[in-house]
């Protein structure tokens, strides 16, 4: 039986054989989480990717089965510019693989030193271009801490959510239950009601902005579990966005209320704010709400000839 099996972890140097006959070999590991291994790789056709090997961890071969399905099916259904790219998905010898999109580094690797405002803005922008199409599909992410951001560096960062794995479909509700969100990253209904919302994931949202905008997090991790619950009970966070007193640090500061219908009530609302802030200079305009047409194409006029007049009358 599958389950009985003890199945070999792959390693960097090994390669993976899909059901396909596609080969993947195995380059450094990339990042280990809870629940995977993300390795480096090469595929068939010489592109990176990034493989997601979801680790037994002494779990029921059905239990880490229904995970990799459930986040290969979320992943499988959203396509955005700014959510990662799944290329495929299967079963091998007895592991599940997700073959990802291969990112250069994670946003928590950018953490540590205020951005400008201008990368603060471009960030958020694709974060909530993703954030409002997750709402519009009925899906919370509950899970978006910098190191669940992926970016593609080329001359301006590329930002992609990943990690779908603790999200859920709210199928017509209003909220869902988790029944795994990281402490530090709980929204204040979380903590107090158990239940997170769409609204949840822009909270999540704001500790990034914070972060991103002066190096830190609003909160102190170093006191524990229950310390931290506290801060976020009692609105550290937000208090702290506040006292920044900056354009950004104001936003945010909606974004961390600690009553959800106090927050903005949506992606594209908290949009309309950032981008009227004065961050963009003279060669970097904001992007634009309409796209702009060509002019329309001119006949050229025809070469002036000599009649005795002016050349251009
Ligand atoms: N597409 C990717 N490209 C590059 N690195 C990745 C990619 N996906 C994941 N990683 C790395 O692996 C880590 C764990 O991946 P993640 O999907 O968040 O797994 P987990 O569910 O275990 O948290 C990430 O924080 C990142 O460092
Ligand atoms: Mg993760």
């Amino acid at each position: 039986m599958q389950n009985q099996q003890v199945p070999v972890l792959p390693r960097t140097g090994g390669v993976v054989v899909s059901p396909r006959g596609h080969r993947y070999l195995l380059g450094q590991l990339l990042g280990e989480g809870a629940f995977g291994l993300v390795f480096d790789a090469v595929g068939p056709f010489d592109q990176a990717y990034a493989v997601k090997v979801f680790l037994p961890a002494h779990r029921p071969y059905a239990a880490v089965r229904d995970q990799w399905l459930r986040e290969a099916g979320r992943l499988l259904l959203l396509r955005h510019p700014n959510i990662v790219y799944v290329h495929d998905s299967f079963e091998a010898a007895g592991l599940f693989y997700l073959l990802l999109e291969r990112c250069d580094h994670t946003l928590e690797q950018m953490i540590g030193t205020p951005f400008t405002d201008r990368l603060v803005v471009d960030i958020s922008r694709q974060l909530l271009f993703a954030l409002q199409y997750l709402a519009d599909s009925g899906i919370v992410h509950n899970d978006l801490h910098a190191g669940n951001v992926m970016v593609v560096q080329t001359d301006r960062p590329t930002v992609k959510l990943s990690d779908f794995g603790i999200a859920q479909e709210l199928y017509g509700q209003r909220a869902v239950r988790p029944t795994l969100v990281h402490h530090r990253i709980m929204a204040p209904e979380v903590v107090a009601g158990g239940y997170s919302t769409t609204q949840s994931d822009l909270y999540q949202l704001g500790l990034l902005v914070y972060a991103m905008h002066t190096g830190l997090y609003p909160i102190d991790f170093g006191a524990g579990y229950d310390d931290v619950v506290a801060q976020i009970r009692a609105g550290v966070p937000r208090s702290r966005a506040e006292a920044l007193g900056t354009p950004i640090g104001n936003i945010a500061s909606v974004l961390l209320r600690r009553h959800e219908q106090y927050r903005y009530t949506s992606p594209a609302q908290v949009w309309e704010d950032l981008r009227r802030l004065d961050v963009w200079g003279p060669t970097d305009p904001p992007p634009r709400r309409t796209p702009v047409h060509p002019p329309p194409a001119t006949v050229p006029p025809p070469p002036a000839r000599a009649r005795g007049g002016s050349p251009t009358s």
